[in-house]
């Protein structure tokens, strides 16, 4: 796997396909680039899929914590420059999502589109940053399993955790290698966030916006209202799929994407 040094860190990555504007997706809490493996096999023989791992997971450096939203952003920029891409197609999932906004508003200039996918602009609540603080300690205390079973019957439909053991085995996989200093370092990270809601109204390029139609992190409403917000967005919610929408139905996930492509 390529590794790149950028904002005083090393960078994992994935870049598979050719095309003029790569694609940037950016995986979420707590999770890494492997959650992208069916869009890069449905997508990369038609674009560049370009999917790195944020700072303390997957193989990426860990660092501690918090990580800020502006950090990864700050990551993403320094990652940009060390692979020379100009502008990108730049998306976000959930956390990824909520790095995405930071990003957009830093660095304009460097995105062609995006695509804010199952995420949303506001910061969390006073109970749910004491939530995210509960949720680091524990992972400090007791390591990702616990995180696992807590988070998985969250990010995924009831249908999905009943009858998809394949996918239930790729997400906890995922977040049990998932170093704690990460889940805590993104925890603190995601509750020191401000909020996008401003950002919206000054997203002056394409956007896509996707979600799941049962997704109970970021629900479908939220979706809805960014969509009415940004001057030219386009929303999609994919059918019988929770909070981890592009493993829960990769099909329709793919399809919104690949649309979106064609079309800017
Ligand atoms: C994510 O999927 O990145 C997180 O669940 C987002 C969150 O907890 O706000």
């Amino acid at each position: 796997m390529p590794t790149v040094h950028a904002n005083n860190i090393d960078i994992a990555y994935n870049d598979q396909g050719s095309g003029d504007i790569p694609i940037v997706l950016v995986h979420g809490f707590p999770l890494d680039k492997g959650m992208w493996e069916p869009q890069v096999k449905a997508l990369s023989g038609e674009f560049r899929i370009i999917t790195p791992d944020l700072r303390g997971h997957g193989e990426s450096q860990v660092t501690q914590g918090p990580y800020t939203m502006e950090l990864l952003a700050d990551d993403l920029n320094g990652f940009l420059d060390a692979l020379n891409l100009q502008q990108v197609v730049l998306g976000g999932f959930s956390m990824g999502g909520y790095a995405v906004f930071s990003f957009y508003r830093k660095y304009p200039e460097r995105v062609n589109s995006l695509m804010l996918l199952d995420t949303r602009p506001q910061p969390d609540s006073e109970d749910g940053k004491k939530g995210r603080e509960d949720m680091a300690q524990l992972a400090e205390r007791e390591g990702a399993g616990p995180i696992a079973e807590r988070l998985i019957p969250r990010l995924l439909s009831p249908n999905t955790v009943a009858n998809r053991q394949d996918v239930v085995n790729t997400v906890n996989a995922m977040i049990t290698n998932c170093p704690v200093e990460g889940i805590a370092g993104d925890l603190r990270g995601m509750a020191l966030r401000g909020d996008s809601s401003d950002l919206l109204s000054k997203i002056n390029v394409p956007t896509l916006i996707v979600v799941g139609d049962q997704d109970a992190i970021t629900p479908p409403a939220e979706s809805q209202s960014m969509a009415s917000i940004i001057s030219n967005a386009t929303l999609v919610e994919v059918s019988g799929a929770g909070h981890i929408s592009n493993l829960e139905n990769p099909d329709e996930f793919n399809q919104a994407i690949h649309d979106f492509l064609h079309h800017h």
